[in-house]
């Protein structure tokens, strides 16, 4: 065996040993991302060679850790794990409901939790291909996602716009509106989440991440969500000095809602 992949199935059983000692619960706090299932799964994509190693966290979220990954080949790969403990599922539903590519009707928890990352990579996919700034979606399995690290080549990852504001505000906000347009008109999704804390500043351009509530212009709170992640932006980029308004922006996105 690799001796990477030899190292990360020692962590991966040590994990396991010590998880078991706890409990088998999936709720305890700090075991809980690595629970029996989802380590499987992580086992399961290091065998399929997506990871070799695990290295770092980047963020721990309300239902979601974002963790460094580290490819055979040394790239770096940004992989997403959602906790099922600590999932929304009532909010997972909320969005799922109404997208007719997500009609699956089902009260089981897990099941609930691998059909919003399988639609968070949909979602990734749609953006990438139509040319949006969006990581580059790799793969998922279950409750973990693997996309393209945003960061530099030392593995620091880009900050979010909201703790790294723009250096230049307008010309910022401008790049934002051509991927806002692109994002509606051209993959033709609403993000559903979009603000600073969801917007990367990568050396000054903008990406944007955390799509899996984004919904298809068909769903019928597309409307209503797009206009609210309109007005967020709009009094975001206003703090930062950008003179805006929420019909300039609506009008240069000009969507089409069904
Ligand atoms: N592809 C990525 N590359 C680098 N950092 C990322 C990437 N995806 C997410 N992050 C980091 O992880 C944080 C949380 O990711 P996000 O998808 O917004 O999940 P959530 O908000 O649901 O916890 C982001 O704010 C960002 O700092
Ligand atoms: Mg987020």
């Amino acid at each position: 065996m690799d001796p990477k992949i030899a190292k990360a199935d020692k962590k991966i059983q040590d994990m396991n040993e010590r998880k078991r000692k706890k409990d088998s619960s999936d709720r305890k706090v700090g075991s809980e991302i690595f629970d029996k299932s989802t380590l499987e799964t992580l086992y399961k994509l290091a065998n399929q060679g997506y990871i070799d190693v695990l290295n770092g966290a980047i963020s721990t979220g309300k239902e979601a850790n974002v963790l460094k990954g580290i490819e055979k080949n040394d790239n770096i790969v940004a992989v997403k794990i959602y906790r099922i403990a600590t999932s929304d599922f009532k909010k997972m539903n909320y969005y799922i409901d109404g997208d007719p590519r997500f009609n699956v009707k089902t009260k089981n928890k897990r099941q609930i939790i691998y059909n919003w990352v399988s639609k968070e990579l949909k979602n990734l996919t749609r953006l990438y291909n139509a040319g949006v700034n969006v990581p580059k979606p790799i793969t998922h399995s279950n409750n973990v996602l693997i996309m393209e690290f945003i960061g530099d080549d030392e593995g620091n990852p880009s900050n979010t716009v909201k703790n790294q504001p723009p250096k230049d505000p307008e010309s910022f906000f401008n790049q934002l509106l051509v991927e806002l347009k692109l994002f509606v008109n051209d993959a033709k999704l609403v993000h559903g989440d979009l603000s600073n804390f969801n917007i990367l500043n990568h050396n000054e351009k903008p990406v944007i991440i955390d799509v899996s509530q984004s919904v298809v212009l068909d769903n019928p709170i597309a409307k209503e969500l797009f206009e609210r992640d309109v007005n967020t932006l709009v009094n975001e980029y206003k703090r930062l000095g950008v003179e805006t308004s929420f019909d300039e922006v609506y009008e240069y996105v000009n969507p089409h809602f069904s």
